[in-house]
Formats: structure tokens, C-alpha cells, sequence
């Protein structure tokens, strides 16, 4: 039986595919000749990551953060806390943020200063979801998969309490 909490799909994974097969080409042909360093956001953006990954033909390397958001289960506040910083240092390297989800847009916008104040050369975002709607801050994110309403998207590494990172699309969560 399927889980009654996953509710209407809103990107399914045909559709996940094929964008992250054409954002990964789209990199490939703007990081030519670059020294380009995906940073991926943990742990939401793991699944986009490695298949993005995939689709990269210019040479890169890959980093890891990861942050916490102080707030409620489904709202961030803003204020970020470091949980895992780069191994690497990015100083006048092209870096890449690869992030699963852009709500109210916070997180990113923490993330961006904390990088650029590290003086890469360049940094720029990539983004498999956004969700217009609820941004409290404008941020320029690159590349972008899908836009979706104001609903709560679990799967394809988006989780709910942890839980159902690993459905390979993505769903609106049911809240009761
Ligand atoms: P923001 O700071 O409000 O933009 O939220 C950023 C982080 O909150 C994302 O990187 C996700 O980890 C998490 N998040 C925001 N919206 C959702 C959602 O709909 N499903 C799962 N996680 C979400
Ligand atoms: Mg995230």
C-alpha cells in the first residue's frame, strides 16, 4: 500500500530526468575551461547532485556543506548554522551551489555570503526546485529545474521528519 502521507505528484521522475540531463549539458557548455567546484547541499540534494554529476562533460570536483536552519519542521528561519564545511579551499575557483530546494530562499542567501566571502572567482547556484511564491529574498539562482506551487515537496532526496529521500520523484506531502 502506498504510504497515505505522499500525496500528488508534482515533478515525476521522467520528467526529473530529462531537466537534469539538460541542466548538466547547459553546465557543461557555460564551465568550459573553468575551474569548476560543485558544492552540494546536504542532505536534500544528494539524489540531483549524482545524477546531475553524470551529465557534467567539463572536468569539476565535488564538496559537500552542510547547514541547519533553525526553525519549525516545515519554515526556516534564517539563522544557519555550519554542520560540515568544504574540505577544500574555493578562492578564485568557480563554484557551483547545488541545492535541492529554494522556499523562502534564507538558507541560499547564507550560503552565498559564507562562500563569497571566500573569494571564488565565481559562485553561482543551481537549483532543482523553487518555489516563487514564498521567497523572502531575491536571489539569483542560475539554473533552476522546476518551479513548483506552495506545497510541501518530499522525495528525490527531499525529506519530511528524514523520511522519503529515497521516492524517485517528487510528491506534495498530505498534511492532515
Ligand atoms: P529556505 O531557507 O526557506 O529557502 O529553505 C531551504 C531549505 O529548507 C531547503 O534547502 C530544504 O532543505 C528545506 N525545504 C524547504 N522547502 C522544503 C520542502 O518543500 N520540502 C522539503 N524540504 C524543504
Ligand atoms: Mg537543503
Amino acid at each position: 500500500m502506498r504510504d497515505p502521507a505522499i500525496g500528488e505528484i508534482l515533478v515525476q521522475a521522467d520528467d526529473l530526468r530529462r531537466r537534469v540531463a539538460s541542466i548538466g549539458e547547459e553546465i557543461s557548455a557555460d564551465y568550459v575551461g573553468s575551474d569548476l567546484v560543485l558544492v552540494c547541499v546536504l542532505k536534500g540534494a544528494v539524489l540531483f547532485l549524482s545524477d546531475l554529476m553524470r551529465n557534467v562533460s567539463v572536468p569539476c570536483e565535488l564538496d559537500f556543506m552542510a547547514v541547519a536552519s533553525y526553525g519549525s519542521a516545515t519554515d526556516s528561519s534564517g539563522v544557519v548554522r555550519i554542520l560540515k564545511d568544504l574540505d577544500a579551499a574555493i578562492e578564485g575557483r568557480d563554484v557551483l551551489i547545488v541545492e535541492d530546494i529554494v522556499d523562502s530562499g534564507l538558507t541560499l542567501s547564507y550560503l552565498l555570503s559564507s562562500l563569497g566571502a571566500r573569494s571564488p572567482r565565481t559562485l553561482e547556484v543551481c537549483a532543482l526546485l523553487t518555489k516563487p511564491t514564498r521567497r523572502k529574498v531575491e536571489l539569483p539562482i542560475r539554473y533552476v529545474g522546476f518551479e513548483i506551487p506552495d506545497r510541501f515537496a518530499i522525495g528525490y532526496g527531499l525529506d519530511h521528519g528524514e523520511r522519503y529521500r529515497n521516492l524517485p520523484y517528487v510528491a506534495a506531502l498530505k498534511q492532515e
